[in-house]
């Protein structure tokens, strides 16, 4: 028996909308079109083989590269497609950017632009698509130049506070859009018998402790010490510092553990590491840490550098990569503690720890 009381996403931004009796609509209808994407995203991933969808793009001509140097997907290509044709017409936009472009999109001369900026990674998680691992769509939206001229990559130089809404779409055994107008964060089921979002998870709150982390431990030799000091507790479990037994998860789909981690708290590292001097951190700053980052602020969660909020970061590139820590507040305040501290020399010493004999 279907649940009728259920608000549908439409419902939901009207009644958002309600609280600002001068907003113009163009925001709300942003949102709509970004779902609309994200729902054409969830059924080509759904149709796998079938859709003739798998593997890398252009393969037959030796395959594609992104801006990043990056394979690109079959998917990868098609979700960025979906993204621009499903919100470029409306008027609402001035502009976008997204992981598998190397420079900002400008609206076609044959539509009106609007006030604001969507940046988005099309499809995170690709090394899942294929083996039918959750993926999902990270997009975030920012306040564009608003006067009809061609936008720049400083124009999307906007530290992640500056968001006015931040969201991401899971596609796994559901299809889930989770999203923040700056007022909370709310999660929407893919009802596949209406096709529409319906609020299912209103008001999603981040435990502040966890017992889970998430890291891709094959870097351990390339992390900093606070990063291996935090892990070494963890991992040393119930007579370790840390006095309680830690469980790991590692999906290398950051948006499906961000939405974990939503759902039942942990913590996700991906830290600044010393794997590639060219590379400070794997994930980007502006379509990945910026928009998880708020949906974990607005969660009541912390997303950070490993150093400072991440939300306080002056971008410096469209693509720049960048460090990250999120999840349950007090595990990312932890790890931000320990790289501002000196080292303890015996950190993974239990006799040494927090709660050791030894400890003065
Ligand atoms: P994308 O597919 O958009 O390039 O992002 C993949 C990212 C992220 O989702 C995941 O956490 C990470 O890459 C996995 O990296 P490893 O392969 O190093 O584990
Ligand atoms: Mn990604
Ligand atoms: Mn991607």
């Amino acid at each position: 028996m279907p649940n009728t009381n259920r608000s549908t996403l439409t419902q939901f931004l009207i009644e958002e909308r309600r609280r600002f009796p001068g907003a113009s609509g163009d925001f709300n209808a942003l949102i709509l079109d970004v779902a609309i994407a994200c729902k054409a995203i969830a059924r080509a991933v759904a149709f796998g083989e079938l859709g003739g969808m798998m593997g890398n793009h252009a393969a037959e001509a030796g395959g594609s590269v992104n801006v990043q140097g990056e394979t690109q997907k079959k998917l990868d290509v098609l979700s960025n497609e979906v993204f621009i044709r499903r919100t470029e017409w409306a008027g609402n936009l001035a502009g976008m950017a997204s992981e598998e472009m190397d420079l900002p999109y400008q609206i076609p001369g044959q539509y009106p632009r609007g006030k604001y900026l969507l940046v988005f990674d099309p499809l995170d998680g690709s090394s899942n698509i294929d083996v039918n691992v959750s993926v999902g769509s990270i997009f975030s939206v920012l306040r564009g130049p608003d006067n009809g001229a061609d936008v720049t990559e400083a124009d999307f130089l906007q530290p992640g506070r500056k968001q006015v809404a931040a969201g991401y779409a899971l596609y796994g055994p559901t299809t889930m859009l989770v999203l923040t107008v700056g007022d909370g964060v709310n999660g929407f089921t893919l009802d596949p018998n209406l096709g529409e979002f319906m609020l299912t998870h209103p008001k999603m709150q981040i435990p502040q402790d966890t017992q889970e982390f998430a890291i891709n431990a094959s870097n351990s030799r390339f992390w900093e010490a606070p990063v291996k000091r935090y892990v070494d507790e963890c991992l040393a479990g119930r007579t370790g510092p840390r006095a309680k037994d830690f469980n790991m998860r590692w999906i290398a789909s950051m948006v499906a553990e961000a939405h974990r981690i939503l759902m039942r708290g942990g913590v996700f590292m991906y830290p600044r590491d010393t794997k590639d001097a060219s590379k400070p951190g794997r994930l980007r700053l502006l379509y990945e840490a910026n928009p998880i980052g708020l949906i974990m602020e607005q969660a009541g969660g912390r997303a950070s550098t490993g150093e400072k909020p991440m939300l306080l970061v002056q971008p410096t590139a469209l693509h720049q990569r960048i460090g990250l820590v999120f999840g349950s507040k007090n595990e990312v305040e932890r790890i931000e503690r320990y790289h501002l501290e000196p080292a303890p020399k015996e950190s993974t010493n239990p006799l040494f720890g927090e709660r050791g004999l030894f400890r003065d």
